[in-house]
């Protein structure tokens, strides 16, 4: 990112609690940029169940135009009850489906770290989720969620639906590459899931893995079938370091991953291609918390971080985040999806605050060891 001209972000909050936490995460952007002394130049668009209601479509294409125009996109949630019965092209979840596609994010990176705090929030007993430190690395724009042929036709019990599971050895090699070389950067190791004992696409996925794999002598590969990879990761978490999967298996595996961390409130996301990064809380838009201001701010503020890192060029302040973030957990600080009994409950808003005051300059220093 040349540092010379204006970053512009777009940011989309959605429907449900979509725009309380990206206020909360908007707000942190804005403070690292000035820090950095970088312009920073934020345009706000709706899209999802929003956009359905004042501009009649998911995704306008406009605002897909903003997207693409971009330095990045950063986004709450979508989807809602009022719209569950819409056909499935005119629902609000199109909008995330178009952003991917048309901003052709194939790699979903989908970090899964447990903060010490938090080792009493995860339903597992402390000792088997200890040291949990992965990167779910999804493939987010090929697979069952956009393969041809697909639709519904036919009447009666003859009525019948078909979806398409689809990969080309180039999607695979991208995605793989995307694994390996975070693997370098992590712990050297990768593990893949696929479902190659029964499905042609897993067994093309294998073979390409595997031959990907001989670029990274350094990096130590193991492959796992999807069901018994569901298992392991309830049985030995901590030994994840990267795992590497198709679309539909990484939607369903990342949700089981997020309540190895402190559940889904916690786990932010970025989507990576060519163009600007496409960066959304991996929660969904939790219509029956909505308005009142009690969401989890974390991974929407954690996906705020994980932009300034991918896209913005700033991994001072993405650390900076990341660790203002760890210590407000440290310091108790909670809301509702984090807070056990008898502990006090922070809003979203109070929650936000609690990150940007140890993002300033004399807690950083406490936090930091000193150096301003
Ligand atoms: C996710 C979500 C989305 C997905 C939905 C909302 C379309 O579950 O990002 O994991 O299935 O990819
Ligand atoms: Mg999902």
């Amino acid at each position: 990112m040349p540092r010379h001209r204006r970053c512009r972000v777009v940011l989309l909050p959605g429907d449900g609690i979509g725009p309380e936490v990206i206020a909360e995460a908007a707000a942190v952007l804005r403070d690292a940029a000035a820090r950095a002394g970088l312009p920073l130049e934020l345009e706000e668009h709706r899209v999802g169940g929003a956009a359905i209601d004042a501009d009649g479509e998911p995704l306008p294409a406009a605002v897909l135009e903003a997207a693409k125009r971009s330095d990045a996109v950063l986004l709450g949630a979508v989807g809602s009850p009022r719209h569950d019965a819409l056909p499935r092209d005119r629902r609000p979840e199109q909008a995330l489906l178009g952003l991917r596609r048309g901003l052709g994010v194939y790699a979903n990176l989908r970090p899964v770290k447990l903060h010490p705090a938090l080792i009493g929030a995860s339903p597992l007993r402390p000792e088997r989720v200890a040291g949990t430190d992965m990167l779910i690395v999804r493939e987010l724009t090929g697979g069952l969620y956009f393969g041809q042929p697909r639709g519904i036709q036919g009447e009666g019990d003859a009525r019948r639906a078909v979806n398409t599971m689809t990969y080309t050895v180039g999607e695979i090699r991208r995605i793989a590459r995307v694994a390996f070389e975070a693997a370098r950067r992590r712990r050297q190791k990768v593990t893949s899931v696929d479902k190659a004992n029964i499905l042609e696409t897993s067994i093309l996925w294998r073979e390409t893995v595997q031959a990907v794999a001989g670029d990274y002598p350094g990096v130590r590969l193991e492959h796992l079938y999807v069901d018994n990879a569901a298992m392991q990761l309830l049985a030995r978490p901590a030994d994840f370091d990267v795992v590497l999967t198709e679309n539909m298996f990484g939607d369903i595996l990342s949700d089981e991953a997020a309540m190895l961390a402190g559940g889904i409130g916690m786990l932010p996301s970025a989507s990576l291609g060519e163009g600007p990064g496409l960066y959304e809380p991996v929660h969904g838009s939790a219509p029956d918390i909505a308005g009142k201001g009690i969401a989890n701010p974390l991974a929407a503020i954690l996906s705020a971080a994980m932009l300034l890192r991918h896209s913005l060029e700033l991994p001072e302040e993405a650390d900076r985040v990341d660790a203002a973030v760890a210590q407000a957990l440290d310091d108790g600080a909670r809301t509702a999806d984090l807070a056990r009994q008898g502990v006090e409950v922070l809003t979203t808003r109070a929650m936000g605050d609690a990150v940007r005051e140890r993002l300033r300059p004399q807690s950083a220093a406490r936090t930091q060891g000193g150096t301003r």
